[in-house]
């Protein structure tokens, strides 16, 4: 039996550790360091968690920016959300764990992303990188194994951290311990293209953790079945989402992340916001908008968009210069082949489009530089917004575009994202493998009758405040107490804990999490 030595965890101070932390800093050339926001879901739903707290935020430093700030030893001060610090990652070890393994192997993995034809293949190179991504895990746990004198809750996010509960566990066995991971989690047979020591290194790391969440039933059962099936001293209680291992307890839960809309709605009235607006509004004219925003990245399913979108025109003739298609797809992870030769895939299959409709009717336009006013004032403006991923965690664009959009615009949104769960009853749902089901999709949503837009745009702005990034992070550390009290016979059920079982459709019920105040 665990007998608790720290304080509740609501008690306790925050330590968060992700990869890409709340900031990051360039150098420009006359050595002046500026800093811009962290991009990403997982920046988003902590920052939200975390407003009005005292938390430390540690992450990898990334750019030469970073690093420098590391070296100058001094805290980023993030009031009123606590501050943060770099862990200086050497260079030769970052390339290897970060492009290597997070983005190379287990992005693709959880997204069940590879060519299984050609891709992976094991050899000597992929085990060095392993090694990398080995070490730098074991480095992210020292860090935090540093900040252990106010005896903190840790918060480990995501799949590049894998690794970091098991090592922080050894050093510091009473720990208390969450891990989240904000992408899908591949199921047992897929994740056994890893080599099998490989999977078990894998799925141990996470279970050095008291918690792990996960964005949706789907994810949190795959992780369990995997343990089941890969590691022979480890029960797996499927029925109450518990594994016991090396005579610990750990929960495996449900906590659909969310956004605070207060930011999005401050920024959507930001001059620059309205002055893009403006020049989108001259641009679309009298045509109606079909917008997408996503990262320019092969879980985003680009090209079966642009795919659908000519499907509709060759249907719908009638559309021919009625509506006009803006792609907001800033690049990422450019330096890694895959990555790059998927966003030339995507900018061809727009391309092509564009030169079978033009010169006089442009339908599509694209913009890949990362600018979230621009986004924002897109949002605004949408009649239709398309968010169409072959798998991913949970997707905030679904959640942010319906928060601003003025117009009452459809969502089109894919089977395959967690947050189908919250919005698809409001939304057209598609199977984003299915063009001709999206083509079909596309023309719903610009067609749809005025009173079911307005009934369906309600319901999804309803659906996306049910929650909140302050219940999310609440409801983990209800549960990281639970995990340490002695079991009762029967003792707490999962269901208690999770907001909706993936693949139903549930957007309008308060489920029960309370709200324990701000961090
Ligand atoms: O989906 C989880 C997540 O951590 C997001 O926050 C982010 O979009 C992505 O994965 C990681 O992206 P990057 O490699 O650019 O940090």
């Amino acid at each position: 039996m665990n007998v608790p030595r720290h304080p509740a965890a609501f008690e306790s101070p925050l330590v968060v550790v992700s990869n890409r932390g709340p900031v990051s800093f360039s150098v420009d050339e006359g050595g002046e360091l500026s800093a811009v926001r962290g991009s990403g879901g997982l920046v988003t739903a902590l920052a939200g968690a975390l407003f009005e707290s005292d938390a430390t935020w540690l992450a990898a430093a990334g750019t030469d920016g970073d690093r420098a700030v590391a070296a100058s030893g001094r805290p980023i001060d993030l009031a009123p959300a606590g501050r943060a610090s770099f862990i200086d990652v050497p260079e030769e070890r970052y390339l290897g764990y970060y492009n290597g393994v997070s983005n190379r192997i287990l992005w693709l993995l959880h997204h069940y992303l590879f060519d299984l034809s050609y891709l992976p293949t094991w050899n000597a190179e992929t085990r060095a990188i392993w090694d990398d991504y080995r070490e730098v895990n074991r480095q992210f746990a020292q860090a935090l194994d540093r900040e252990s004198d106010r005896q903190p809750v840790y918060l480990i996010q995501d799949y590049h951290l894998s690794l970091v509960p098991r090592f922080l566990r050894e050093l510091q066995p009473d720990a208390l311990i969450t891990h989240f991971t904000h992408t899908p989690f591949a199921g047992p047979a897929y994740l056994k293209v890893l080599p099998a020591p490989l999977l078990e290194e894998l799925l141990r790391g996470m279970l050095g953790a008291d918690v792990l969440g996960f964005q949706a039933e789907a994810w949190a059962e795959n992780f369990l079945l995997s343990v089941r099936d890969s590691l022979s001293d480890a029960r797996v209680d499927l029925r109450r989402r518990r594994v016991h291992v090396d005579g610990r307890t750990v929960l495996v839960r449900t906590y659909p992340v969310s956004l605070d809309p207060g930011p999005l709605r401050l920024t959507s009235r930001d001059p620059e916001v309205k002055r893009i607006r403006r020049e989108l509004t001259r641009w679309r004219g009298e045509a109606k908008l079909l917008l997408r925003v996503d990262r320019l990245e092969l879980s985003k399913n680009i090209p079966r968009g642009y795919m659908a979108f000519d499907s509709f025109l060759a249907d719908h003739p009638e559309w021919h210069g009625r509506v006009r298609f803006l792609s907001l797809l800033p690049r990422s992870r450019a330096e890694i082949p895959e990555y790059e030769t998927y966003a030339a895939r995507s900018l061809e299959a727009a391309d092509a489009i564009n030169a079978k409709y033009g010169p006089d009717w442009i339908p599509i336009e694209i913009r890949t530089e990362e600018n979230y006013h621009q986004a924002v004032a897109a949002y605004g403006m949408y009649d239709a917004l398309i968010v169409n991923p072959i798998f991913d965690g949970m997707n905030l664009v679904a959640m942010e575009g319906p928060l601003v959009n003025k117009r009452h615009g459809a969502v089109i949104l894919s089977h395959n994202a967690g947050a189908y769960a919250r919005l698809g009853r409001h939304a057209i749902g598609v199977n984003p493998f299915d063009v001709a089901e999206t083509a079909a999709a596309i023309h719903q949503a610009l067609e749809m009758p005025d009173d079911e837009r307005i009934r369906r745009a309600r319901g999804l702005t309803r659906a996306v405040l049910t929650s909140s990034p302050v219940r999310w992070l609440t409801a983990q550390l209800r549960d990281l107490d639970r995990a340490r009290a002695p079991e009762e016979p029967g003792g707490s059920e999962p269901g208690e804990h999770v907001e909706e079982p993936f693949g139903t459709v549930d957007g309008e019920v308060g489920h029960g999490h309370e709200i324990g105040g701000s961090f």
